[in-house]
């Protein structure tokens, strides 16, 4: 199979290319503009396999993908790009409404005249497969169920407003030109290879150089996290086994609240790294109350029975190993923290 990936040298989308390379006989196209969050760092465990093509492209860049589309000739595409940090979308949403609607929008039509020009027998097995979010149903009171799929829209950020929209155009392209998509919505994903604005690897590297570690508010925010490779093998079992028009929830049953993140974080450091340079004699003493974040949702909790029971899924890691192999990694990687950062 040909897989086009869109923003394979972010997070989550060098995570699934490396699951590719390693585990499967795919070829892959990673199409990324290369944003400060993106490096192909992250993918040099990959980069000269000759299954792994790359090219600097901007998703809203209509000819270039285009072109892409017409050499690669794509089985499925799956359309990681986006612009994620909720707080610069705040500061400024103009390249989160570009790259994630109207980029959304530019590969569906081009998937779409693609698709409509494929053999019966290669349109039907196409898919295009959609990176949404559990954000997208806005948040939860601290005794309300899970999202689930059926859940309704209510965002509140900028950047979980855009997710929306894209997962509209998704819909429709789907009802209306029957172009055959998937949506899946995951919880927040932590692991190697993340950009240091989000708060494990600030937290740890905040920690690591002995610098203020921020909590946003009372740090009372609850959030659903899951390890990075579970979610990729969740995304390769929806790719290749999903059905055509459904969504499904990814997400490992796992709340916890972002201050008591911070101090677990601050334990493992403890004993991975006891030795400090400062005045300090714990890592917690590091810790600093921030103001809140304007409209910060509460709490996310994902229901993801629909994946496990149709899809056989489940996640492997426990947030007490997954969160250490993640400590871990960043204090070993330093140098790709500065290469991203240097960016
Ligand atoms: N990280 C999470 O916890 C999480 C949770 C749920 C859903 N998601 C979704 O998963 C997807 C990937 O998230 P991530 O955390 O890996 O993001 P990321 O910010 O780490 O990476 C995004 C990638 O997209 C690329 N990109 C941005 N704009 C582009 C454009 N116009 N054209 C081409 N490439 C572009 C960037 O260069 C980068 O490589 C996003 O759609 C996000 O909304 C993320």
């Amino acid at each position: 199979m040909n897989i086009l990936v869109t923003g394979g040298a972010g997070f989550i989308g060098s995570a699934f290319i490396r699951f590719i390379i390693q585990y499967t006989q795919h070829q892959v196209f990673n199409l990324d503009k290369l944003t400060y969050a993106g490096s192909l760092e992250s993918l040099y465990l990959v980069e000269k396999d000759p299954r792994y093509h790359f090219s600097p492209i901007d998703i809203t860049d209509y000819q270039a993908v285009k072109q892409i589309f017409f050499n690669f000739r794509p089985d499925a595409i799956i359309n990681f790009a986006a612009e994620t940090h909720v707080d610069k979308s705040i500061t400024c949403a103009s390249n989160f409404i570009q790259t994630n609607i109207i980029g959304t929008y530019q590969l569906l039509e081009i998937s779409r005249l693609y698709w409509q020009n494929l053999p019966d027998n290669k349109q039907s097995q196409f898919r295009f497969h959609h990176i949404s979010t559990d954000e997208v149903f806005g948040d939860l009171g601290y005794s309300d169920l899970f999202f689930t799929e059926k859940s309704t829209y209510a965002p509140s950020s900028p950047y979980s407003a855009s997710k929306a929209s894209a997962d509209h155009l998704v819909r429709s392209w789907l009802r209306t030109y029957g172009l055959p998509t998937i949506i899946t919505y995951c919880s927040n994903n932590y692991g190697p290879y993340q950009f240091p604005e989000k708060l494990i690897p600030l937290t740890i590297l905040n920690a690591l150089n002995e610098r203020p570690i921020p909590v946003y508010g009372n740090g009372d925010q609850i959030r659903d996290w899951i390890y990075v490779e579970d979610h990729v093998r969740a995304l390769y079992l929806v790719l290749t086994q999903g059905k055509i028009g459904e969504s499904y929830n990814i997400g490992a049953h796992n709340e916890q609240r972002n201050i008591d993140i911070i101090h677990k974080i601050c334990t493992i450091m403890e004993e991975l790294v006891p030795c400090k340079l400062k005045s300090i004699s714990q890592y917690k003493e590091l810790i600093t109350y921030v103001q809140d974040r304007p409209g910060h949702d509460v709490r996310y909790a994902i229901d993801a029975n629909k994946i496990k029971n149709t899809l056989k899924w489940t996640a492997h890691e426990s947030f007490e190993s997954g969160l250490t192999k993640t400590v871990k990694w960043y204090i070993e990687n330093t140098l790709w923290v500065q290469k991203i950062q240097a960016n």
